[in-house]
């Protein structure tokens, strides 16, 4: 945990949290904490409409290296192409839509196959074989690659976004240098208060309580997601 000198010196490059504090501001009720349905919309109005971080590059250093990323019923291949390009696909094969892949990560060697009819992907995603499919009218491989996911990359993190048209990630002047090292050194640091807050709000007896000033990011947090969660 951080001293109060530590807290005091506490800058995300956007915003002070006694700036973002409000008099009054509470946390939030204990259903958006363990509500099945609110978990519902969480899924399709945030981690299915903005942008994910589902790993780094230096995970797939070599050309066909790949990791899998779930998101609700979401399954994406994040692979290394043979031009050395990161791209992301989704995990189903584009004749009967089976899950082509079920290992966690690996290495596909050279191509990605189907394990059910042995369509053949490459690691760029272009369908290479599709058996059986000889002579069937009008049927061309190029049509049926398989189905992009949009990636970005900072800072040697591959970055995923599972909406139909992604939010622009790069935002012009934003620096987020400061935010990036004090979270990451926070999640380091409050993990167990992480999930010894999580058991408490999950009971019956959990009531919403108040920030404090020094807490305005947390209640800025809570209003943009009470935002994103109202649309
Ligand atoms: S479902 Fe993949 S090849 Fe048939």
């Amino acid at each position: 945990m951080h001293s109060n000198s530590e807290a005091e010196e506490i800058e995300t490059g956007l915003v002070k949290p006694v700036e973002a504090w409000s008099p009054g501001a509470m946390t939030l009720p204990g259903r958006y904490y363990v509500d099945p349905g609110l978990f519902r919309a969480e899924q399709e109005r945030i981690f299915l409409r903005h942008w994910l971080c589902p790993g780094r590059k230096a995970q797939i250093p070599a050309a066909g290296d790949f990791f899998l990323r779930e998101a609700d019923t979401e399954s994406v291949i994040v692979v290394r192409g043979e031009d050395g390009a990161v791209r992301a696909f989704h995990n189903l094969c584009r004749h009967r839509g089976t899950r082509i892949c079920g290992d966690a990560a690996g290495r596909f060697s050279g191509a990605i196959r189907c394990p059910y009819h042995a369509w053949t992907y490459g690691v760029d995603g272009r369908l290479l074989a599709a058996s059986s499919m000889a002579g069937v009218n009008g049927f061309d491989r190029a049509d049926y690659p398989l189905l992009p996911v949009a990636v970005a990359e900072w800072e040697g993190f591959a970055l995923l976004s599972l909406a139909e048209r992604p939010e622009p990630f790069d935002q012009p002047g934003f620096d987020p240098q400061n935010a990036v090292g004090f979270w990451d050194r926070t999640n380091r640091e409050d993990w167990d208060i992480c999930e010894r807050s999580q058991l408490g709000v999950a009971s019956r007896a959990y009531r919403p309580g108040p920030y404090s000033p020094r807490e305005g990011i947390s209640a800025a947090f809570d209003r943009c997601y009470l935002q994103e969660l109202a649309e």
